[in-house]
């Protein structure tokens, strides 16, 4: 089969290395993709969000299976513009997509259907949203633009000052555009966070290996929130007990509702859940695997993705095997200092050799997040640059070896987090004592 990812980042890096291992897998192509991802597929430099350009591209060279791996082409409509010239892709329709699109479609999806998530309330006016804030009266609250906003859209906003501020970016200020028109208020809610990515066909449900994202651009969470700065998998405080849990009363009852509203999902959904006191809950739902958790993900999957991916699209998920293997993994990113503000570019990336550690270590993927090549030199491209990603029998191995690795990659202004898996491990002691 010859193949097209859509999208240029880890993530995409990640699915192309996971679907090359497939047999039925022939020849991979990636738009845009980046300088590394060039080293593993055909790149061709069409924008992820120009779907007309991407469906004409994906018919001349009769492709015979398309992944969108992104979100914006998604919510876009991409998957139908390609099922109206014939080809198959990955990934859920644009009516599917609102599940990541629109909070406020998301959220009422949630009350309807009765699946646990933080008590909330939509607005269309800034001064009716700082009226409810006000007569609640409760800190931290957490307000949300409606639309996507490259996961920067949501705010916890400590005082009324705050909630004020937040209310005139996102609403007046229009600093994630249209997106911002409408507001979800939400409850502040507390617990472990964890990454659920699974697979479906609108029908049946299989989940991936659970993952720890961290968010924050500093050691300890602190700093300005970012895409992600480290994965770790499996998550440990999602329990064998806690997973069955998730999916009666989580997972199951959200593909029942996506059916009964008349749009099936089909692709990979994602589950932001948030263990409260008082049980899991629905953070936000992605339309689409993770970056940076399929980079710690994927390469636990020792089934075929390309038949898994297939199956979702051919709604004949049930006959298919999603297995893992025991082990786990980690990723450590290395960003550009600065992000996710201001950053430079341009730098020259030492350490690498056709996209890889020069020094090969066993069990280490590096992941391209933004990378360009450049006088046949590989370069940084963007805020997040790479993903250095482990796998070991156990955390503290696949931590150990993906810091390891990072420590011989080098670029001016480097940033990474020192403290990803941290928390996890002070977990997995907890439980083991
Ligand atoms: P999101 O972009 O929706 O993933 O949100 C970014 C981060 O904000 C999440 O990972 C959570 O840490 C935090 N967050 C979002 N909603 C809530 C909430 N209702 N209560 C507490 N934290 C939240
Ligand atoms: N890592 C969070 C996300 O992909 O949305």
């Amino acid at each position: 089969m010859k193949i097209l990812v859509v999208g240029g980042g880890g993530r995409e890096h990640a699915i192309i290395k996971a679907l090359k291992k497939s047999p039925d897998c022939t020849e991979i192509w990636c738009a845009p993709g980046n300088g590394g991802i060039a080293c593993d597929a055909i790149c061709k430099d069409i924008k992820a969000t120009d779907v007309d350009a991407m469906v004409a591209f994906a018919a001349e060279e009769k492709f015979d299976y398309v992944v969108v791996a992104q979100d914006d082409p998604l919510a876009l409509g991409m998957v139908d513009e390609l099922a109206k010239v014939g080809i198959p892709a990955f990934g859920p329709d644009k009516a599917a997509a609102r599940i990541e699109a629109s909070k406020v479609f998301s959220k009422n999806l949630m009350q309807k259907y009765g699946i646990p998530t933080a008590g909330y309330a939509v607005f269309d006016d800034p001064a009716s949203v700082m009226d409810y804030i006000r007569s609640q009266g409760k800190y931290p609250v957490v307000i949300k633009a409606d639309g996507l906003a490259l996961g920067k859209g949501v705010l916890i906003c400590e005082n009324e000052a705050e909630a004020e501020a937040g209310v005139r970016e996102i609403m007046l200020d229009k600093k994630f555009g249209a997106s911002g028109n409408n507001v979800v208020v939400e409850e502040f809610l507390t617990g472990p966070e964890v990454s659920v990515l699974a697979f479906t066909d609108g029908k049946t449900l299989k989940p991936m290996v659970s993952s720890m994202d961290h968010k924050r651009a500093g050691d300890n969470d602190t700093g300005l929130n970012t895409g992600g700065m480290g994965t770790v998998a499996p998550n440990p405080y999602y329990t064998p007990a806690m997973a069955e849990r998730c999916m009666e009363e989580i997972f199951l009852p959200t593909i029942r509702a996506m059916q009964e509203e008349g749009c099936p999902f089909h692709g990979c959904l994602y589950f932001g859940l948030m263990l409260t006191p008082n049980g899991p809950k629905v953070i936000e739902y992605n339309c689409r695997f993770g970056d940076p958790e399929t980079q710690v993900v994927l390469p636990l999957l020792e089934s075929d993705l390309l038949k898994i991916m297939r199956a979702t699209t051919d709604e004949t998920l049930a006959d298919v095997e999603v297995k893992f293997s025991n082990g786990a993994a980690a990723c450590v990113i290395l960003a550009s200092g600065g992000y996710p503000v201001a950053y430079e570019k341009n730098k020259e990336i030492e350490g690498l050799e056709n996209g890889q550690l020069a020094q090969p270590m066993d069990g280490v993927t590096v992941y391209h997040s933004g990378t360009a090549q450049k006088d046949g030199k590989l370069v940084t491209a963007g805020g997040r640059v790479l993903g250095v990603s482990a796998t070991a029998a156990d955390l503290p191995a696949a931590l150990k070896k993906a810091y390891a690795a990072c420590e011989t990659i080098r670029f001016e202004k480097m940033h990474k987090r020192t403290d990803i898996g941290a928390r996890a491990l002070k977990a997995l002691e907890a439980q083991n004592v």
